[in-house]
């Protein structure tokens, strides 16, 4: 893999284009550009690789193998149903045992979604989720070197907040590729006391210490209307 990663990475994204295997996929979205996900309009990944020195190091796939691993721990033995649909409807059939974890598109950012999810969808998502029978997470941008997210002040007042930043790989132009701040907005109540918190010049994992996560692991019960696992 080391000597025709390009190659090989050709090689797995017309397999993946067949065949939908979900372990090629991870493969794709792990050596892509930049992690981008990208479908053409007959549904075919289509991000080129990423031409980064020492790609395949054998710490970056440790670390891959490990958070796969992690995570077949955490869902085994458990009744999982993955459902895709309107974040609205999903949160309709919330319970009091469950725990919700959003992860909305980023408002006010320069995320192409074709212009379908407005600053009112954004204002009806933080309302509807303070209103649940259960606890909530939503992750949100809050600053860079040059904004600030008017949202996190306007719609999230009395949330908990637990900030970390990490370096933004996905701007169009290396001025763009920024230090970004993000926060994780919790119902009160829920979070832990203390969190880590971490200045990185480059990519990071990032990993929330939340108490939820523990009962989500225990109950198996969580929705969130995207899977957003890997960082
Ligand atoms: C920040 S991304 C989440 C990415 C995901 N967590 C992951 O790791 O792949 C926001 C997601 O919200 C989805 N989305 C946009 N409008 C939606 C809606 N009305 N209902 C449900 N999901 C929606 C987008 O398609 C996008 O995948």
């Amino acid at each position: 893999m080391l000597s025709r990663g390009e190659d090989y990475y050709y090689e797995v994204r017309e397999r993946f284009n067949k065949s939908r295997n979900p372990l090629d996929f991870i493969f794709l979205n792990r050596s892509c550009f930049n992690g981008v996900m990208r479908f053409n309009s007959k549904g075919e990944f289509n991000v080129p690789f990423c031409r980064k020195p020492d790609r395949f190091r054998q710490a970056y796939v440790t670390k891959i193998v490990n958070q796969i691993s992690q995570i077949r721990k955490i869902m085994h033995d458990k009744d999982w149903e993955f459902r895709v649909g309107d974040w609205r409807n999903v949160l309709e059939n919330v319970t009091e045992d469950d725990f919700v974890y959003l992860d909305p598109p980023y408002i006010g950012r320069h995320t192409d979604y074709y212009q379908q999810w407005s600053e009112d969808d954004a204002a009806d998502l933080v309302r509807i989720a303070r209103d649940l029978p259960c606890s909530f997470a939503m992750s949100m941008w809050k600053e860079n070197k040059y904004r600030i997210n008017y949202y996190v002040t306007r719609y999230c007042d009395g949330l908990i907040e637990r900030t970390f930043s990490h370096f933004d790989h996905v701007g169009a132009t290396v001025n763009h590729r920024n230090l970004m701040q993000e926060a994780l907005l919790i119902k009160p109540g829920y979070a832990t006391s203390s969190c880590h918190t971490e200045q990185c010049p480059k990519a990071v994992h990032l990993q929330f210490n939340l108490d939820e996560v523990e009962h989500t692991a225990t109950t198996g019960k969580a929705h969130s209307y995207c899977n957003s696992w890997l960082y």
